[in-house]
């Protein structure tokens, strides 16, 4: 139990206030680098200024004998990297691995000023955030840092995605939660090789028309990740935090990984991870609300005036209900056109 007063409570003696609100930053796409690897660092200042958030990996996908060199790297890039409204994130090893303290005790103590958010991997339970939450607030205590740095958590175990609701509001520093479909296919023996994406098997078929059972008949391929991303953007909505679907692995697909992403978009996710960079357009293109969508929530909002009662637009029965989604739509608009002068103009707002 706790009193509502305790919340915004600091965890430590001299730790920043804990947020009352996540700032919603455009975060369209989480775009990985590896800061142990040189020719991707020498890439950053090129990179930074097509991304919403750069985030340093230093998880899955950095090999045992680089994870000293990867968290050196990035303290280098959080120091010396002019990064402007690009968000710096980083993706800490495991909370049971030999890393996980270093990582956070030297990124925070070291640049924790430079970064925004810490995305936790395999979180299993409200538990784990409460281990991050109050470390942390130890370290910022200790540095002296002004501004708390937020959580995300990537859920890719069956325990985590049994706990979702809570890992969500375990903290308010909690900024979302990211689908992790390679980590989370295993935990769950689900029997795919890949890292996220559909699979041709995952299907449904037409009633046989015959007698025939081979005879041809009409399949559609189902989405394996829909039931898990709608649950946990029903839990961050809960929360009042932001989803994301996470990696698609097969980098020349970009047609499917446009779908993935699109999806996800519609479902209520606002970005994807971007793991090279031809992904990059594509959640940009994707978690952008198309101008012609803008337009249409525009018109639906002036004809609904005070955003009671009915009206007809082009024949479509428009009420609160609608009102409310176009302006989620009008919302999402404003702030990335704010960021982006292209889509200032696109809009029109
Ligand atoms: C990401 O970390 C995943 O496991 O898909
Ligand atoms: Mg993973």
């Amino acid at each position: 139990m706790k009193s509502p007063r305790d919340v915004f409570r600091p965890l430590a003696v001299g730790a920043p206030d804990p947020p009352r609100e996540v700032p919603l930053r455009p975060s369209r796409m989480i775009h990985f680098f590896d800061p142990s690897n040189p020719k991707m660092v020498a890439k950053v200042p090129d990179i930074a200024p097509k991304v919403d958030v750069l985030l340093g990996n230093l998880e899955d996908a950095i090999a045992a004998d680089r994870k000293d060199a990867a968290r050196d790297g990035l303290v280098e890039v959080a120091r010396t990297a002019e990064l402007g409204p690009t968000q710096l994130w980083t993706r800490v090893n495991s909370l049971d691995s030999p890393w996980v303290l270093d990582d956070l005790t030297t990124l925070v103590t070291e640049v924790g000023d430079h970064l925004d958010v810490i995305m936790l991997p395999k979180v299993e339970g409200p538990e784990d955030i409460h281990y991050a939450d109050r470390l942390l607030a130890q370290l910022e205590a200790r540095a002296g840092w002004q501004r708390p740095i937020l959580l995300h958590a990537i859920l890719e175990t069956a325990r985590g995605v049994a706990n979702v609701e809570e890992i969500c509001l375990a903290s308010p520093r909690m900024q979302g939660l990211s689908l992790g479909p390679a980590d989370l296919a295993a935990d769950r023996r689900m029997k795919t090789t890949r890292v996220g994406g559909g699979h041709p098997g995952y299907l449904v078929r037409a009633d046989p028309t015959g007698d025939d059972v081979h005879a041809p008949r009409t399949t559609a391929q189902q989405d394996l990740w829909h039931y898990t991303v709608a649950r946990m953007v029903d839990a961050c909505a809960l929360a009042g935090i932001a989803a994301y679907y996470g990696p698609f692995g097969d980098i020349q697909d970009v047609v499917a990984c446009e779908d993935q992403f699109r999806n996800a978009y519609l479902l209520g996710c606002v970005g994807a991870w971007t793991l090279h960079p031809a992904q990059i357009d594509i959640a940009r293109r994707v978690f952008s609300p198309e101008p012609a969508e803008v337009a249409w929530a525009k018109r639906v909002v002036d004809a609904m005036g005070d955003g009671s009662g009915a009206a007809m637009v082009d024949g479509k029965m428009q009420d609160d209900a609608t009102y409310k989604q176009c302006e989620v739509v009008l919302d999402l608009a404003r702030e990335l056109a704010a960021r982006d002068p292209e889509l200032a103009e696109a809009y029109d707002l």
